[in-house]
């Protein structure tokens, strides 16, 4: 008998990860725009005081819905940052980061076979989260010619009655792209005249550059009460490893991701969520100064990798958000996987084809900058040489 045999049809349907394969060519002497992390520490002002804290043994369980004191910070924050009001913490859900979160949320709306729209080249979870909760993963084509933004009129043709959500993801991760006030208003209209709920992955918000600050489609008219956004503090906060993200939305939605949650889960982890909790007192008494400091410095490399990529011949569409840039390697002639493979091979270093994050990456390369400076000028000399032979 083969292994196989034991694993159900669904988990055999999911394809192999796409970036994975890159992460275990990986040398020491390779040079990565691989990995979605950032490349700053946790930062010291709320690292240590959150360390004293767990040397002092606070690390019994928390309640299963979150720190109350931490979902009542998260209050002030998406209030402060997004003009987001949720009038109490039964509307938050603390989470084993964002990626907890997204997995909760299909559990706790899909029926099996029931729809929901996502938009690609997007995250490597969506379609297999949708998949696990039992539902259908309906993918809708964004482009460069239009800056990597889902229009209203693509979600509207992509409507069928089973239809249970739409999943949005700006900024987004791999193109970088944001969608402006204007654009997530149009969105709106469309949604407004349906039942559907959006689910809002909005963990890159606070990387969004070129001026205007992130906007959440709860924002919107009519869409606060159907949305359920999630976010997180690996990004801004420079916490990936310790998981700790959240979801926020109507309180009769998070109690049913919290039924989920306490069954699976119990609680996230209470060390990271004191960190978190420090994360966000340390914010609000030095207006942002980490986050700030380190969103200064993705900005610098943002624009000098733009510029290299463009004076390469390897256009970078208007990328205003997250730490990626996902250039069109079309003047070359290669797929995307065969660049990747070819730039590993002759130059050693990574980054990954498009097509990881869907069909419709096809033509793109995805280039994550929270990587030092160093590191980037040297990354790029390298596709320079390689592009040269
Ligand atoms: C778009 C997107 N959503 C969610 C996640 C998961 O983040 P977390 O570390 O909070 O689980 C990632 C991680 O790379 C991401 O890129």
């Amino acid at each position: 008998m083969k292994d196989k045999d034991f694993v159900s049809k669904i988990v055999q349907r999911i394809p192999p990860s796409g970036i994975r394969k890159y992460f275990d060519l990986l040398t020491d002497d390779c040079i990565s725009f691989g990995v979605g992390e950032p490349d700053f520490p946790t930062p010291d002002s709320f690292r240590i005081p959150a360390l004293e804290e767990l040397k002092q043994g606070r690390v019994a369980y928390t309640s299963n819905s979150g720190d109350p004191h931490l979902r009542q910070l998260l209050i002030r924050f998406m209030l402060e940052r997004y003009e987001l009001s949720y009038p109490s913490i039964d509307n938050i859900l603390i989470t084993v980061g964002a990626s907890q979160a997204l997995d909760l949320v299909f559990r706790a709306i899909l029926d099996p076979g029931d729809e929901v729209i996502i938009h690609e080249p997007s995250y490597v979870a969506y379609a297999p989260d949708i998949l696990l909760a039992g539902g259908v993963p309906v993918s809708i084509e964004t482009s460069a010619s239009n800056s990597f933004r889902v229009t209203p009129e693509a979600i509207k043709a992509a409507i069928t009655p089973r239809t249970k959500a739409i999943l949005l993801a700006y900024p987004n991760n791999p193109t970088g792209a944001i969608l402006k006030e204007e654009h997530l208003q149009e969105i709106a209209k469309v949604i407004s005249d349906t039942d559907l709920l959006v689910v809002s992955d909005e963990i890159y918000a606070e990387l969004t550059f070129g001026g205007d600050r992130h906007h959440s489609i709860a924002e919107m008219p009519n869409m606060f009460d159907r949305t359920v956004v999630i976010n997180g503090f690996s990004k801004a906060f420079s916490m990936t490893g310790w998981r700790v993200g959240y979801a926020a939305g109507p309180k009769n939605l998070i109690s049913a991701m919290r039924k989920v949650h306490q069954l699976t889960m119990l609680c996230a982890p209470t060390p990271a969520q004191v960190c978190a909790i420090h994360a966000l007192e340390e914010s609000f008494r030095t207006d942002y100064a980490d986050m700030k400091r380190m969103i200064d410095e993705y900005a610098v490399r943002r624009a000098y990798i733009i510029e290299r990529f463009n004076s390469m011949g390897l256009p970078c569409f208007e990328t205003d958000g997250a730490f990626y840039v996902f250039p069109s390697i079309e003047s070359t002639g290669l797929k995307s996987e065969e660049f990747c493979d070819r730039l590993l091979a002759a130059e050693k270093v990574v980054m990954i084809p498009g097509t990881a994050f869907g069909a419709f990456g096809e033509g793109h390369i995805r280039c994550c900058y929270a990587t030092s400076m160093e590191d980037i000028v040297e990354g790029m000399n390298r596709t320079q040489r390689f592009l040269g032979r």
